[in-house]
């Protein structure tokens, strides 16, 4: 069924108000194949929609809003080691977690309470505590959205990188992804290196380190730190953080000896945006609707009625004092419609 003008507000996390000229949901790959060629609909600009976790709407969308519900989990490969788990897209993804965290399935615990659905996984490489998705996602089903046709793409095929995935740019609006597939690991070694998670789990006098404590860690950092999208609206981190050459790393450090960083494999150095936008002053700064929340600065968010414009340009303008002050140029996460 395609409703028409439909509104948007329930479909994305920051809660804007826009609507859709057409809005299908679609609960098989033969109903997304059956919509694409429907007579009226093939000009028509498409755009999917997962958790609408990870997009701000600037404006009313004038084309065909696809809402992907297509389900499914199963277990499709064992080995003494592994288990192979197919996911389709429209399975939440951190119900997903929960379902491999009760099967002593390892590999994806670090990425407990990230919102969203599993087809939207590979798009941007999510990534949390140490562990992105590329480290455990096996190949990725899609369909090409002018042709019907079917299409794997394994690891290698979907270049992932930090935040980024053939999906997100060179293939750009042009694939549905149906399905995923992750292999599991069903021996335990714990990723508890980044941020807070050891302090926490010994905080939670952990006696042994299992997949479901540091799941159960990463929700409680995540709960004490991240702004719930039902309470108030928003889409997580609003950039990427900037990876900086050495040189550039070595000025800003020498001028702010207690800047937090990540030194990269490759010699550059990753600078958390977050603190980065706090030096400016912005954070828990409310603008109108919208503001850097408290507790976390490189989360935008809506206090009610934000517009989507309005959000945007708040950013712009974090991003430009950024710039300003350190010379880095903070490219945006969440995408803009
Ligand atoms: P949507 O927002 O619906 O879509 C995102 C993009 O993917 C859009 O361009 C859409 O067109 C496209 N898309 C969606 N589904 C498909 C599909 N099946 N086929 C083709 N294209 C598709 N992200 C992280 O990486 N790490 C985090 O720690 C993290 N924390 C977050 C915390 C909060 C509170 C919030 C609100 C967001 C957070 N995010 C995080 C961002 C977000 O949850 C992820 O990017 C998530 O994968 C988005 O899923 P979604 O289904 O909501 O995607
Ligand atoms: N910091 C500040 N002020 C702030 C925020 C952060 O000084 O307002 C500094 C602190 O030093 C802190 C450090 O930045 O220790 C890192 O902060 P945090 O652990 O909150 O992580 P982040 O780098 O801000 C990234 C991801 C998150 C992911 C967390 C945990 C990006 C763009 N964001 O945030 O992903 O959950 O690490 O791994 O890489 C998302 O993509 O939407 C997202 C939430």
């Amino acid at each position: 069924m395609v409703l028409t003008n439909q509104s948007l507000q329930s479909y994305n996390t920051f809660g804007i108000d826009v609507s859709a000229k057409y809005f299908s949901e679609i609960k098989s790959t033969d109903d997304f194949k059956a919509l694409i060629t429907e007579p009226g609909f093939e000009k028509e600009e498409k755009l999917i929609l997962g958790g609408g976790s990870n997009i701000l709407f600037t404006k009313n969308v004038d084309g065909l809003v696809i809402k992907n519900s297509l389900p499914g989990i199963k277990i499709i490969k064992e080995d003494p080691y592994h288990s192979w788990i197919k996911v389709a897209a429209g399975e939440p993804w951190h119900p997903f977690v929960l379902y491999c965290v009760e099967r002593n399935l390892a590999g994806i615990e670090n990425l407990s309470l990230i919102p969203g659905l599993v087809g939207a996984a590979p798009m941007q490489n999510i990534g949390a505590y140490g562990v992105e998705i590329k480290d455990t996602c096996e190949e990725v089903e899609a369909v090409n959205m002018a042709t019907g046709e079917e299409e794997i793409f394994n690891n290698a095929a979907c270049e992932f990188g930090y935040r980024e995935s053939i999906f997100k740019h060179k293939l750009k609006g042009q694939f549905l992804i149906t399905a995923v597939t992750f292999k599991l690991n069903k021996i335990f070694k714990p990723n508890i290196h980044y941020g807070d998670i050891k302090r926490t789990l010994e905080e939670m006098r952990v006696q042994e380190i299992t997949i479901k404590a540091v799941s159960d860690a990463v929700i409680s950092i995540r709960s004490s730190k991240l702004p719930d999208p039902k309470v108030i609206g928003n889409a997580g981190s609003f950039f990427k953080n900037p990876v900086v050459s050495r040189k550039l790393f070595n000025t800003l450090i020498s001028k702010n000896p207690l800047m937090p960083n990540y030194p990269q494999k490759n010699g550059e150095v990753k600078i958390p945006a977050g603190w980065l936008i706090e030096q400016c002053g912005w954070t828990g700064k409310v603008v109108g609707n919208t503001g850097a929340h408290k507790s976390q600065s490189l989360v935008r968010v809506n206090y009610g009625h934000a517009t989507g414009q309005e959000i945007y340009d708040l950013a712009m303008q974090i991003r430009q004092s950024v710039k300003e002050k350190f010379a880095i140029e903070i490219i945006t996460e969440v995408n803009i419609i």
